[in-house]
């Protein structure tokens, strides 16, 4: 276990679980300025609970799931709300945001983890397989009029990503980027 600090917050970290790095941080920039209070949120793949954490000081209806329990015990240890669950499997409710910080990265099996830190970094051949699979289903739990916030790399392809959502009547704007070494972080936002 060790203790990360950000915004003057200190929250806990634990081992096997997603350290969070540029692409957690623009989120929580991203998403404190996208929040209203009073928003119902759900955030997808929690991690440490990074971001959750932030968005409950503006809104309190925060939900976060994760496919990994280390994770879900992470965030919880640090007072976010975690349901453990592939993506949004079993959840009724609707979110006015749904924010999802992806496993992002093109990963080929020999690049594989044996542990739960896996799903963190590995998105598939293409780099899309948890977007692919979010989109889906995301009009289930979305509100008329949501939003959705994700980060992604220039790796993993906007364009490509823009049309997943595309084909769901979404449109897409791009609220922050980084250039960080060989690749560029983008969070998108879609909307209708
Ligand atoms: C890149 S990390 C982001 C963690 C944290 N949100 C952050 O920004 O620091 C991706 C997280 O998504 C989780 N994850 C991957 N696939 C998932 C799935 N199908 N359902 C739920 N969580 C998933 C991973 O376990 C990991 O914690």
């Amino acid at each position: 276990m060790s203790i990360r600090i950000y915004r003057n917050k200190e929250f806990e970290l634990l081992d096997d679980v997603y350290d969070p790095g540029e692409d957690s941080y623009l989120l929580v920039e991203a998403a404190l300025k996208e929040i209203k209070p009073g928003d119902r949120v759900l955030e997808v793949g929690t991690g440490s609970g990074v971001v959750s954490l932030f968005i409950k000081d503006i809104s309190p209806y925060v939900v976060a799931t994760d496919i990994s329990p280390i994770a879900c015990r992470n965030a919880r240890i640090n007072e976010v709300q975690a349901i453990r669950a592939d993506l949004f499997s079993g959840i009724c409710s609707r979110f006015d945001l749904i924010i999802f910080n992806p496993p992002y990265l093109p990963t080929v099996p020999e690049e594989r983890l044996e542990t739960w830190l896996d799903r963190a970094f590995n998105g598939g051949l293409t780099g899309r397989k948890e977007i692919e699979r979010f989109v889906k289903d995301i009009d289930r739990i979305l509100s008329p009029g949501g939003r959705v916030l994700t980060v992604i790399s220039s790796i993993t392809g906007i364009g490509e990503t823009e049309a997943l959502f595309k084909e769901k009547g979404f449109r897409m704007e791009t609220v922050a980027t980084e250039k960080v070494p060989f690749e560029k972080l983008v969070v998108l936002k879609f909307s209708r």
